[in-house]
């Protein structure tokens, strides 16, 4: 297949004010990576290049594609009719109809929707819940969070406590008190090369009930994992792991929250993950797919029996003393409805469902190719594990990274020296094959 080169990027203003989140900002500067424009599964760069096949959308969050017009349409159609209106003591009419909607896709009794910005802020707002909802039934000694090594919950100081990614950690002081880590559920010499859910793991669920040995049930609140953990290089969960956490904690009255701001929104093939897994949890956190990464937007799906645990109390007294300037804002709810017709009308969760063998199988081709050490797959999401060069953690999956923009005319997403894919759910059997083709030619072009 030809190469496709994308042109180098033309330099607007200068690049020195912006310091770019989660990236190397000397690297990028000496070369930019500059994205002008998208449309369905494709970027185009500064100076006409392009396009550029979007491996990941985006940040895992593009799940219909780019630039879809119906979500278009409904972010400038809103944008005429009503900017902005205040959260608190006052509403807006699509507030309440993307509420209605949200807990109509998500299963068992969740179905009070509580809206914030981001991933970040649905993790805390979700954490905060967790504990305020003990407090206010008279269980206030319940303030201990669990979450998990290797989990990923955005940057807030709740995020990054429960979250278990060293480097997300160690720079910023002693972060939340009081909480404890379940172990990862990675093993390669166990799991190495599985599609979908590894068969070995689900007793790792156990370290629960170690932990509420260790700390008693009387003091912990929640815990929270990723169904399938993301960020860290896609572990799809052990079989059977979820239903025994959710099980032990039924027995010792511990909430248990999904963080689906990845899995949410059909990258697992189901509107969430908790469907696909048969666990329905008592939080749901999500964000990204909501709007299709249009409009940010995050949020919580909580159950009826919390949200009436908080509906007690003199009425003009605020239940919850929580919430942000732009939660359910117009523009989000607009793209919000919008996106969730277009996964409706165009059955993109089935769709992503009926795409995951081949996605798995034309992963796996990359199986025997130089430093490929594992390759997970899961939904529409697969992890692939290089080794590290000698003295370099990570420079193997950056150089990957680089050439697979430069070279490749494609978007990916690494995490150490873990390559991560995740297209829009609109991807194509085609786009399947000639995404791993590229990512085969990379692999051996940084071996
Ligand atoms: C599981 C999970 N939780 C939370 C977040 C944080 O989301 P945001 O970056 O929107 O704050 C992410 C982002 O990747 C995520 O993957």
């Amino acid at each position: 297949m030809a190469q496709t080169r994308v042109a180098a990027a033309s330099v607007p203003n200068n690049l020195e004010s912006f310091w770019l989140p989660f990236t190397p900002n000397r690297g990028f500067k000496r070369a930019p990576r500059l994205i002008v424009r998208a449309k369905d599964m494709h970027y185009y760069t500064a100076g006409g290049g392009g396009p550029v096949l979007d491996g990941t959308a985006g940040l895992w969050c593009t799940n219909a594609g780019h630039n879809r017009d119906p979500i278009v349409a409904a972010i400038a159609g809103q944008a005429e009719e009503l900017d902005y209106s205040p959260a608190f003591q006052f509403a807006h009419p699509t507030a309440f109809e993307l509420a209605s909607r949200l807990a109509a896709l998500a299963p068992g009794d969740l179905n009070r929707v509580f809206f914030c910005n981001s991933g970040s802020e649905a993790v805390d707002t979700a954490l905060k819940i967790a504990l305020a909802y003990h407090y206010v039934r008279g269980e206030g000694t319940r303030t201990r969070l669990i979450g998990r090594e290797r989990g990923y919950h955005g940057v807030g100081f709740g995020g990054i406590s429960v979250g278990g990614i060293v480097n997300n950690r160690k720079f910023f002081g002693s972060l939340l008190a009081g909480v404890d880590h379940l172990p990862a559920t990675y093993s390669r010499e166990h799991q190495a090369f599985t599609k979908g859910e590894p068969e070995w793991g689900a007793h790792l669920a156990d370290e629960l009930e170690r932990l509420v040995t260790l700390h008693d049930a009387s003091s912990i609140a929640a815990v929270i994992v990723e169904p399938m953990a993301g960020s860290t290089g896609v572990l799809p969960p052990p079989q059977g792991y979820l239903p025994r956490l959710r099980a032990i904690c039924d027995r010792h009255g511990i909430l248990l929250i999904f963080d689906e701001v990845i899995t949410g929104f059909g990258r697992l093939g189901y509107a969430f993950a908790a469907e696909r897994y048969g666990v329905v949890p008592d939080l749901i956190a999500f964000a990204k797919g909501v709007t299709s990464g249009a409009v940010p937007m995050g949020g919580v799906i909580a159950s009826d029996r919390i949200y009436e645990t908080f509906m007690r109390g003199p009425e003009h007294i605020i239940e919850l003393f929580h919430g942000y300037t732009y939660s359910a804002h117009p523009l989000a709810c607009a793209a919000g409805l919008a996106t969730l017709d277009l996964y409706r009308d165009e059955k993109l969760f089935a769709r992503a469902k009926a795409l995951e063998p081949r996605f798995a199988e034309a992963a796996m081709t990359l199986k025997g190719l130089p430093n490929v050490l594992d390759i997970r797959t899961v939904g529409l999401a697969v992890g692939i594990d290089l080794a590290s060069r000698a003295g370099a953690f990570g420079l193997r999956a950056y150089e990957a990274m680089e050439r697979a923009f430069r070279d490749e005319a494609l978007m990916i997403r690494i995490a150490g020296d873990t390559i991560a894919l995740s297209p829009p759910l609109i991807v194509s059997e085609a786009q399947i094959g000639e995404m791993f083709e590229k990512v085969a030619r990379v692999i051996k072009a940084v071996a």
